[in-house]
């Protein structure tokens, strides 16, 4: 399928022609509001402030059937191999699935495997959490780090940031990088004989994370023996027998499974962190509003989908209106790692130019994510927003309430300020004096959570999810792999090689081989 070559695409093209110089706020009427918002679960979902009317969504609504949205919808909920570079299913819902309905990958229901090690997860932090679990001197466990990168963390450390106020007494620590400054850091900050280190890596041959890891693992060798390990590290991997060479105990090997993409894996064990730092119970719930999303997305027409129309959303301003990128503003400073997390689901999932039929794409793809906590970004970035050459669309994401705080009013400050940047994109404001004029006809969509829960946190990342998914089969890319990662990799070995080797051979271009001398001597002086 040539998207950009259906009659039905060709249609919107025509129409959107009509309409892309419309004032946004002339489309705003109680029908369009009607239309373009929803409530959902105790998240409203405003999409009002955008260039689309009913005409628009009809012919979108074509499109997206031409393109037999539903076969895909329906072929990755039932585990076919929808990720055919790497011949995988595409399974994070069922990790999520609320019931014993058989979810079959190749012949074998992956439900039960599922059950199991959730509760296997449950037995290991219950047992952390009441104490019951000690360090090799005797110590009960009072830190757990996260080691892993990515996925493997990116995830989870967001989640446990935005359920701040549903923290265990456990403190969590995540450490991703190779930049030995982070180690260096955490050492400073952590009681050995007191600390768990889970070591999250799907493939089990993540540089950043097996470094670390083994780093560490040497520390505690050295000085609290070999038995050490078996107190002090867990595993969360689909390499099995790599973690069990790596030294890590059986016992503590929780398994992964490659029908979880990297940045999908928070809610397969890989997201053990957050059951240590919400709870067991309150992981769990986070599952459930992301099963009740999945359902949504599942079984609604695409008129009222939610997340297929916010993918529409981003085709239009990506495909029609060259707009390359969209920011994401979370007015919650829990929130401050959303944007983190959704440049890896959204840019490592579409940034892409093969298409399914393994031809070069002649359409634009994904666009690239960026943004910061409000009102923070107001003070830094918004000036472009509001008066700078580029359209950037933006999704404003804030609670309604702030239940805990002894200061209300501060919260509804914050919240005046984010209507009002909103507002402001769209509306604008005409001055003759040309610095100070406002063009307005910026979009942006708000997403109001009534409070940030395990639940509505869940259902609003998998609403990020699936939008995403959709603009990858819309864009006729797949969403699930990501070979782009893997030259840098590569590369990263050989002028590792090279940095160590004391002759060294020119086999890198003469920029590259510059700078890697540059460092040798820099090395040999110090
Ligand atoms: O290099 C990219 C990537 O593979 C991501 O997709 C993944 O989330 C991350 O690295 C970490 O991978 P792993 O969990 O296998 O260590």
């Amino acid at each position: 399928m040539i998207p950009t070559q259906l009659d039905s695409w060709k249609s919107i093209e025509k129409y959107f022609r009509q309409i892309k110089d419309q004032p946004l706020k002339s489309f705003i009427t109680t029908q369009h509001l009607e239309r373009f918002t929803k409530d959902f679960n105790h998240i409203y979902f405003d999409f009002s402030k955008h260039r689309i009317d009913h005409q628009l969504h009809d012919l979108f609504i074509h499109f997206a059937q031409d393109m037999e949205i539903d076969k895909a919808v329906k072929a990755m909920f039932s585990g076919e191999l929808i990720n055919k570079t790497e011949q995988r299913a595409v399974l994070h819902t069922a990790l999520r699935q609320q019931n014993e309905v058989p979810v079959k990958v190749k012949g074998e229901n992956v439900i039960p495997l599922i059950k199991k090690t959730d509760l296997k997860i449950k037995n290991f932090v219950d047992a952390v959490l009441s104490g019951q679990w000690k360090g090799i001197t005797g110590k009960p466990i009072t830190n757990v780090v996260n080691i892993g990168i990515g996925g493997s963390d990116l995830g989870p450390k967001m989640v446990i940031e935005a359920l701040t106020e549903f923290r265990t007494p456990l403190k969590l620590k995540f450490i991703s990088n190779i930049d030995p400054f982070e180690l260096d850091r955490l050492l400073q900050n952590i009681d050995l004989e007191s600390t768990l280190f889970l070591v999250v890596s799907k493939s089990f041959s993540t540089q950043e994370t097996l470094t670390n890891a083994k780093a560490l693992q040497q520390i505690y060798i050295q000085k609290y023996g070999k038995e050490s390990i078996a107190k002090h590290f867990a595993t969360v991997s689909t390499q099995i027998s790599k973690a069990k060479e790596f030294g890590i105990h059986p016992d503590n090997i929780f398994p992964m499974w490659d029908w979880v993409g990297g940045r999908y894996s928070l809610w397969s064990p890989a997201g053990i962190a957050i059951a240590f730092g919400v709870g067991y119970d309150n992981y769990a719930y986070l599952k459930k509003g992301a099963y009740e999303m999945d359902q949504h997305f599942k079984n609604t027409e695409i008129l009222s989908n939610i997340p297929i129309l916010a993918a529409f959303l981003t085709i239009i301003y990506n495909n029609l209106c060259q707009y390359e990128t969209e920011a994401y503003i979370p007015y919650a400073d829990k929130l401050k790692f959303l944007p983190d997390f959704l440049q890896q689901l959204i840019m490592e999932s579409n940034g892409k130019s093969t298409s399914l039929s393994e031809k070069k794409v002649f359409w634009q793809t994904g666009n690239i994510v960026w943004g910061n906590v409000g009102t923070n970004a107001q003070h830094s970035f918004f000036q472009l927003l509001h008066q700078g050459t580029k359209i950037v669309p933006v999704t404003f994401i804030a609670e309604k309430t702030n239940k805990t705080t002894k200061f209300p009013d501060h919260h509804l400050i914050l919240l005046a300020n984010m209507l009002a940047q909103a507002e402001a994109l769209m509306t604008g404001e005409k001055n003759d004096i040309p610095y100070k004029n406002f063009e307005g006809n910026r979009p942006s969509t708000t997403i109001l959570l009534d409070n940030i829960t395990p639940e509505t946190l869940g259902s609003l990342l998998a609403y990020y999810e699936h939008k995403t998914f959709v603009e990858a089969w819309l864009w006729q890319i797949n969403a699930f792999d990501q070979f782009g990662v893997e030259l840098g990799k590569k590369l990263a070995k050989n002028v590792l090689t090279d940095l160590k080797s004391v002759q060294l051979k020119p086999t890198h271009d003469l920029s590259t081989q510059t700078l890697i001398e540059r460092i040798k001597v820099k090395k040999n002086r110090s």
